[in-house]
């Protein structure tokens, strides 16, 4: 099985980092195909809590290739900065780093309209790293591609057209004098920096595929932060399901071979939009400081909710999972009872799915299943006997009522705080 996409099953935040670096080491490249420096990716590396924003989780394990593909928008300043962060850590991504030429760049403009739309029009929480901005370029057909950046006439011819084509809205960031010479500063050294890793990566993907390489793809956001799939308008302008590794990255549906999932034991979302099992202020309060459920890229306080199978059941169905990896259980130890939700009520009456329309998304109210809940430090088990009975059957039922076998289970932020189950993933 050469291709493994792993995908978050929620809102983002779930914990994909540490299953994709753990996962890296039977791999030969780790791919992102979308988003851009707006995820956060919290590995625990050598001992070291580190929190990856662009560069593929992988990157950290010698050897191993990370894939910028043409689906992710890429802040060649963030880049930069990230790359000197690993290098800080001795990790260099020298000869390992294939940036998709094809990837879209985000220019300082795209942050600054981020930020202000966040402040004068209806604000999303957004991460304010210009994701949104960028990708609406690339719709327009006027954005900057990695090829262009790296190709100094190509550059500023691109960037006269995306100044002049969207001059109306950018108007209201100051004058495109101004804006130009933002966006040319520091310009050509990050240029330079950047071009020798800068590849066509359909076809370093295809030539891997063919010599039998075995390719990890890292999704980013989650299944609920999906452009199409998601709660629309409050998600990402990407396509985190398995299918968005298809578009961003260049490969056929069939050579997508398996698809695993990642949720937390409960759930969170940053940022503003309905959250059907959003728990009240005080017990989320609790959770989010005894899990440091904070943003890893904005420091914001994460929303936090209890576990909630009709929002899953839509992200198994889009994503085609095959299993789950259910993480941060160790963080629901000592809450009695715990809740599950395993159906939603509108109006009075049972929905049989997760809403497409806004207004119900907001009005549903979720119905509860009630499980007792466990005690005891469960934080850095490894096997899933060791458990409490009453965690075991929380991870059972959530396998039963899901019909969805839970192939890891993570009991802490450690690289070797897994409990593996069942039949190999990949
Ligand atoms: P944007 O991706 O910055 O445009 O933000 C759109 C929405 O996606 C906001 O609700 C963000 O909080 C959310 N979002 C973006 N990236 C992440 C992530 O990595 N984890 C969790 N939420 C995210």
């Amino acid at each position: 099985m050469p291709v493994l996409v792993v995908v978050g099953a929620q809102w983002g935040d779930e914990g994909k980092g540490k299953l994709v670096h753990y996962l890296s080491r039977s791999a030969h490249a780790v791919v992102r195909y979308q988003g851009g420096n707006n995820a956060g990716h919290t590995v625990v590396h050598r001992g070291e809590t580190l929190a990856l924003h662009l560069l593929p989780s992988g990157i950290l394990l010698p050897g191993k290739v990370g894939v910028l593909a043409h689906g992710v928008v890429i802040s060649p300043r963030g880049l930069l900065e990230e790359i000197r962060f690993v290098k800080k850590k001795k990790i260099s991504v020298r000869g390992r780093l294939r940036i998709s030429l094809g990837a879209h760049v985000v220019m300082p403009y795209h942050m600054r309209l981020d930020a202000l739309r966040e402040t004068t029009e209806r604000p999303l929480g957004t991460t304010r790293r210009g994701i949104g901005p960028c990708y609406i370029d690339k719709v327009a057909r006027r954005g900057i591609q990695m090829a262009d950046f790296i190709d100094p006439p190509a550059f500023r011819k691109k960037l006269d057209f995306a100044l002049e084509s969207n001059a109306a809205e950018l108007r209201r960031l100051g004058k495109p004098a101004q804006l130009k010479k933002e966006a040319l500063r520091g310009y050509r050294r990050m240029a330079e920096e950047l071009r020798p890793y800068c590849v066509d990566t359909v076809e370093y993907l295809h030539q891997g595929l063919s010599s039998g390489k075995r390719i990890l793809f890292e999704g980013a956001q989650g299944v609920m932060l999906d452009l199409d799939v998601g709660t629309y308008p409050f998600v990402t302008s990407s396509s985190p399901v398995a299918g968005g590794a298809c578009v961003g990255a260049g490969l056929a549906p069939r050579q997508l071979d398996r698809v695993l999932g990642v949720a937390k034991a409960y759930t969170t979302r940053v940022g503003a939009g309905p959250f059907p099992t959003e728990m009240p202020a005080g017990m989320a309060g609790a959770l989010r400081e005894k899990a440091g459920e904070y943003g890893a890229t904005t420091g914001r306080p994460r929303r936090i909710g209890w576990l909630d199978l009709v929002q899953l059941r839509r992200a198994v169905k889009v994503g085609g999972l095959e299993s789950l990896a259910l993480t941060k259980l160790d963080v629901l130890s000592g809450i009695h009872p715990l809740k599950i939700c395993v159906a939603y009520r509108f109006r009075g009456k049972p929905v049989a799915h997760f809403p497409v329309s806004q207004s119900m998304q907001f009005a549903v109210e979720p119905v509860y299943e009630l499980l007792p809940g466990f005690s005891g430090n469960i934080r850095g088990l490894r096997e899933f006997g060791k458990l409490p009975p009453q965690a075991k059957s929380y991870v059972r039922r959530v396998e039963r009522l899901l019909n969805l076998p839970i192939s890891f289970i993570s009991t802490g932020p450690g690289a070797g705080e897994l409990i593996l189950r069942g039949p190999k993933v990949w």
